[in-house]
């Protein structure tokens, strides 16, 4: 991981504490070149409701449903799915749960904060450079799998269900994840084992819960940063009833629309590198809300590091020449080309 420059995250100010100082935000959170709008103002994105069960089925509707998949992801690397076979009722208690460790008071939620040179835990931005912008965000991360990752002291035991909650979720995507690979790789013609076998041995489960609270300024600053994610796929379980999140198509930013119970889900840079290229790994960012708080769970499913990522052979050939040199672990090079400002994924093209 790359050397940090202030850390001591147990003595940084949470932005849930920054947000109730009626001063405004630090001058560390301000972009002086703006967002490029107003928030609120953006045009929304078209993002493709997929059928998962539909994707996952032999009836002929399944061929028409691929054909959507491939589509979604090759232009704007989004959709949203349903019929996930995730109980609504236990989606609320994820709600819930992650609701309710970040109203714990903060002394309490502090006893799970990160390290400072470590990203599991509780905590804000990892300050990399002197000049950076933060992020008007606080966050908990956890490393789920493998198993000996699992950093157990930073793992909430208030709420008493969090643990249990986080590992059926996990076991839940794991089965989405798992019929949306077969999916992908059956709507460009390739044998279903294509993209799965790419996770190695020992793939990495990486949840991120995000608490974006109030900011008064939300044209100067932004909840998270325009970022590609680093895994092989990203499912996001969105706030249901507070926006922020925006894609970049076209040089240009579209919200987000939510859709309740449904899970967002978006290609990540490895399955770009994967497709060579046919996917797309899409820039998002969030903004943040004047008035109202927002919280989102983001899981990432990201291969095993040691196993190679490099572009399936069957999707090269002289129209579509290789696009990616492949690359054993991404995720610990990601952070390095990050800091420097630059699209990691550029780093890689041939
Ligand atoms: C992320 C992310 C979006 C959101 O955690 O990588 O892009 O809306 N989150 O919280
Ligand atoms: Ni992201």
């Amino acid at each position: 991981m790359a050397a940090v420059v202030s850390a001591a995250s147990s003595l940084a100010k949470s932005v849930q504490e920054l947000a109730i100082n009626t001063s405004g935000p630090p001058e560390k959170y301000i972009r002086k070149e703006g967002i490029g709008g107003s928030p609120s103002e953006f045009p929304y994105l078209d993002i493709p409701v997929l059928d998962l069960s539909l994707l996952n089925s032999s009836s002929p509707e399944a061929e028409e449903e691929l054909k959507r998949l491939r589509l979604a992801f090759s232009s704007c690397g989004y959709f949203q799915a349903i019929n996930h076979g995730i109980d609504t009722s236990f989606l609320d208690e994820v709600h819930d749960v992650t609701r309710e460790f970040f109203t714990l008071p903060i002394e309490e939620k502090k006893k799970y904060s990160r390290d400072a040179d470590d990203i599991d835990g509780y905590g804000n931005d990892t300050v990399y450079s002197e000049n950076q912008t933060l992020d008007w965000n606080d966050r908990l991360y956890l490393n789920i799998k493998p198993e000996n990752k699992r950093k157990m002291k930073v793992w909430p035991e208030n709420p008493t269900t969090f643990r249990k909650i986080l590992l059926d979720l996990t076991a839940k995507l794991e089965n989405v994840n798992e019929i949306l690979f077969k999916a992908m790789a059956k709507s460009l013609g390739l044998e279903e084992n294509s993209f799965l076998k790419q996770y190695g041995e020992d793939p990495i489960v990486l949840s991120r819960f995000n608490l974006y609270p109030p900011c008064p300024t939300p044209d100067l600053v932004l909840a998270a940063k325009a970022h590609g994610d680093a895994s092989a796929m990203t499912y996001l379980l969105q706030d249901k009833q507070v926006e922020g999140l925006q894609a970049l198509k076209d040089d240009q930013w579209y919200k987000v629309p939510i859709i309740p119970n449904a899970i967002v889900v978006n290609v990540g840079d490895q399955v770009e590198i994967m497709t060579n290229g046919i996917f797309k790994s899409p820039i998002h960012r969030v903004v943040t809300n004047p008035e109202r708080e927002r919280m989102t769970i983001a899981v990432f499913f990201t291969p095993d590091p040691t196993s190679e990522i490099k572009p399936v052979d069957e999707l090269i050939d002289e129209k579509n020449p290789k696009f990616y040199k492949s690359v054993i672990d991404y995720t610990g090079n990601y952070f390095k080309f990050f800091q420097l400002g630059k699209r990691p994924l550029d780093a890689l093209k041939v």
